[in-house]
């Protein structure tokens, strides 16, 4: 077992925390612009049960974007790569996470990746279910089973602030739906993405997230498959190819963790057959990501040699 204490653990958030001071907190989604940008807390789960903890990790933080790692595990299980992977690509763009630049420069206007807004709006509009209910319930229940806590929900502030304001994001459904990209109505596609983007939990169940994906989507408690290897470890390549947006390679290069971040300060990573880590550290970098959560990330990753490459 590679980190054996808090302790150990406190240490390297005293330190990442500094970091705090060089990032801002994401306002463009106004529920968001309100949290503590000094806050940083990390959860490690392992399978054999335990876990590991720093900082105040019973707070509650939206998924955002690392929701679409999930959304994208969903619809592959419902409808198969082939299906999946016709309307999405697998390449990483080098791009923002809400650029449209791309989308205009190819054709057809098929998003690069899951990871990036357009490819995750893609995404969420595969859904299965006859309502946009049944649909965010059956992702609901999906990572309900994946934190093992029946109770979990969206925040309706969060969901209904991004609704108010996503002009971008709209921007990108309309683009992809005159291309044929998506099919229903703009409105209902954004209802269900903002609720799926402010799906809330704690650095525990972030971490406990982390270490299905990190078992091949088996859940060590239950010994259930909750994911099918096969989809687990696409998703897991997209958290290295694209999970950080366009500092991926230089993640993969300093820590060499699958991992994805939210614009919330989320960071979910997973240290294949090893363990899970759940991060939350608001203020963030001139690209989305968790300024002090990458910095933590780093340190946890030379101490303890967790790079996979
Ligand atoms: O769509 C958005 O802009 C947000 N709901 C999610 C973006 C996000 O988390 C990007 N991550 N770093």
């Amino acid at each position: 077992m590679p980190c054996q204490s808090n302790d150990e653990l406190f240490e390297l958030v005293k330190e990442a925390k500094k970091y705090t001071n060089d990032g801002r907190v994401a306002d463009y989604i106004p529920a968001l612009g309100r949290a503590n940008p000094h806050d940083l807390s990390i959860a490690i789960q392992y399978p054999d049960g335990q876990c590991l903890s720093a900082g105040d990790i019973e707070r509650k933080i939206s998924l955002q974007s690392i929701s679409k790692v999930i959304s994208l595990a969903l619809v592959l299980m419902d409808r198969g790569p082939d299906y999946v992977f016709e309307r999405v690509g697998m390449e990483p763009t080098g791009d923002p996470f809400n650029s449209i630049a791309k989308l205009e420069t190819l054709t057809p206007a098929k998003p690069l990746n899951p990871m990036i807004n357009a490819g995750a709006l893609v995404v969420t509009s595969m859904i299965k279910g006859s309502s946009m209910e049944e649909r965010l319930g059956r992702l609901l229940l999906l990572i309900r089973e994946m934190t093992n806590n029946s109770a979990l929900q969206y925040c309706e502030e969060v969901a209904k602030s991004e609704f108010d304001t996503a002009f971008l994001n709209r921007a990108l459904c309309y683009f992809l739906k005159q291309h044929q990209m998506i099919q229903e109505d703009v409105d209902v596609l954004m209802d269900l993405y903002t609720k799926q983007c402010a799906i809330e939990m704690n650095c525990l169940e972030l971490a406990r997230i982390g270490m299905i994906f990190a078992m091949d989507g088996v859940d060590p408690d239950s010994r259930k498959q909750i994911i099918p290897t096969d989809i687990a470890r696409i998703c897991k390549t997209f958290m290295v190819t694209c999970g950080m947006y366009n500092a991926s390679g230089e993640f993969a290069i300093k820590i060499g963790i699958p991992a994805k971040s939210g614009v919330s300060g989320g960071i979910m990573g997973a240290v294949p057959g090893k363990f899970g880590i759940g991060i939350f550290g608001p203020a963030l970098d001139e690209k989305g990501n968790s300024i002090a959560g990458i910095k933590l990330l780093e340190l946890l990753s030379k101490q303890y040699e967790l790079s996979m490459f």
